[in-house]
C-alpha cells in the first residue's frame, strides 16, 4: 500500500500529495510519471510526477480535481493509502541524458500552465543543480489559480507571472509573455519546454517557431495500461504513430499533430461528465457555487 504523509491544498482545484513510494522514489527522473489506482480495481489515472526525495521514500503528486477519478484522488486524506502506484514510466527529459559540457552554455525557458506548474518543478530544480540557466514562465486564470511560486522561485533564475485577466503579473497568457521577453525585452534562449493543457503547448509551439526557438511538449494523452500494449496513448508526430507512455510523454513540439491529440483526448468527455458524482464547484473568480 502507499500512504499519503503529507496533504495540502495548493488552491480551490488542486492538491498536492507525498506519497510513500520507495522504489519509485529511487528510480524517478524529471519528465516521467507515474499510475494511481485508488483501489485494486480503480481506474488507472497517470499523474507526472511532482518532486521526488529518494531519502523519505516518498514521490510528489499534484491533482486537480476535473472529474470523477481525479477527485476519488484527491478525496483521500493524509495517513489513507492508495492500492496501487506504479512507475516512475515514461522517458525522462532529454538533458537528463545530457554530459555537464553538452549542458554548458544552454539556457532554458520553460512555460508552464496551470496545473501544469508542477512537473515543470522537478525540471527546473534539476538543471538548477547542473548550474544551468532557467527562467519560467508561469500562467493561471488568476491569482488565486497561480501554484508553485514560491518553490519555483528558488531554482529559477528568473520568474514570470501571467494571468489571463490580469490579476496578478503579466497580464495575458504565457505565450504572450514569451514573446515580449524574446522580442522586447531581448531575452535569448537555447530551448523552450511547455507543459500545461493540450491547447496552450499548441500555441506555445506556434510561437516558439515564429521566435525560431526549438521547444519541447510534455503530452497528457489518454492512456490505460502506460506500457505500450493498448495503444490509448498514441499520437502522431513527425507523421508517425508514437506511444506517449513509452516512448514521450515529451516530444519535439514542431513534430507534433496537436489537432489530433486533442480530438483523441476529448473522445470520452461525455463518459467522464456521466460518471461524475454530483458535487458543488466553486467559480474560482466569485468564489460563488455554480450549478
Ligand atoms: P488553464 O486552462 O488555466 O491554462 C493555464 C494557462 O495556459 C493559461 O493561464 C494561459 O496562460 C495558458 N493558455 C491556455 N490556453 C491558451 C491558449 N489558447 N494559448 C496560449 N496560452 C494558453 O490550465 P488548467 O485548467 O490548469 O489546465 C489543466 C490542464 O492541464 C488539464 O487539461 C490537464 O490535463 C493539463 N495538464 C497537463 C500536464 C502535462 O504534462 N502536459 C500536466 C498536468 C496537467
Ligand atoms: Fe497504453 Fe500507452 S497507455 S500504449
Amino acid at each position: 500500500m502507499f500512504r499519503i504523509v503529507k496533504k495540502e491544498r495548493l488552491n480551490p482545484l488542486v492538491y498536492r500529495m507525498e506519497v510513500e513510494a520507495p522504489m519509485v522514489a529511487a528510480a524517478a527522473r524529471p519528465g516521467q510519471f507515474l499510475i494511481v489506482r485508488t483501489e485494486e480495481k480503480g481506474e488507472r489515472v497517470p499523474l507526472t510526477i511532482s518532486d521526488y526525495d529518494p531519502d523519505r521514500g516518498t514521490v510528489t503528486i499534484v491533482t486537480q480535481e476535473i472529474g470523477a477519478s481525479t477527485e476519488d484522488i484527491c478525496s483521500f486524506e493524509e495517513g489513507q493509502s492508495f492500492a496501487d502506484v506504479a512507475g516512475p514510466l515514461g522517458m525522462p527529459s532529454d538533458f537528463v541524458g545530457m554530459s555537464d559540457g553538452k549542458l554548458s552554455g544552454r539556457r532554458y525557458v520553460f512555460i508552464a500552465g496551470g496545473v501544469g506548474t508542477a512537473p515543470v518543478y522537478p525540471q527546473v530544480k534539476w538543471l538548477h543543480s547542473k548550474g544551468v540557466a532557467v527562467d519560467v514562465i508561469v500562467g493561471a486564470k488568476t491569482s488565486s489559480m497561480l501554484i508553485y511560486k514560491e518553490e519555483m522561485s528558488r531554482y529559477c533564475d528568473n520568474l514570470y507571472i501571467c494571468t489571463d485577466d490580469g490579476s496578478e503579473g503579466f497580464h495575458g497568457m504565457v505565450t504572450g509573455m514569451l514573446e515580449n521577453l524574446v522580442q522586447e525585452q531581448g531575452k535569448r534562449y537555447t530551448q523552450a519546454v511547455a507543459i500545461g493543457p493540450m491547447i496552450m503547448m499548441k500555441f506555445a509551439t506556434l510561437t516558439a517557431r515564429k521566435l525560431g526557438l526549438p521547444i519541447i511538449v510534455s503530452l497528457n494523452t489518454l492512456m490505460v495500461d502506460g506500457t505500450g500494449m493498448c495503444g490509448a496513448c498514441r499520437v502522431t508526430v513527425g507523421g508517425k504513430t508514437r506511444f506517449a507512455c513509452v516512448e514521450g510523454p515529451e516530444f519535439d513540439g514542431y513534430e507534433v499533430d496537436f489537432d489530433e491529440a486533442m480530438r483523441r483526448q476529448s473522445m470520452y468527455r461525455q463518459e467522464e461528465k456521466e460518471a461524475e458524482p454530483h458535487v458543488c464547484k466553486i467559480d474560482i473568480r466569485t468564489k460563488n457555487q455554480v450549478k
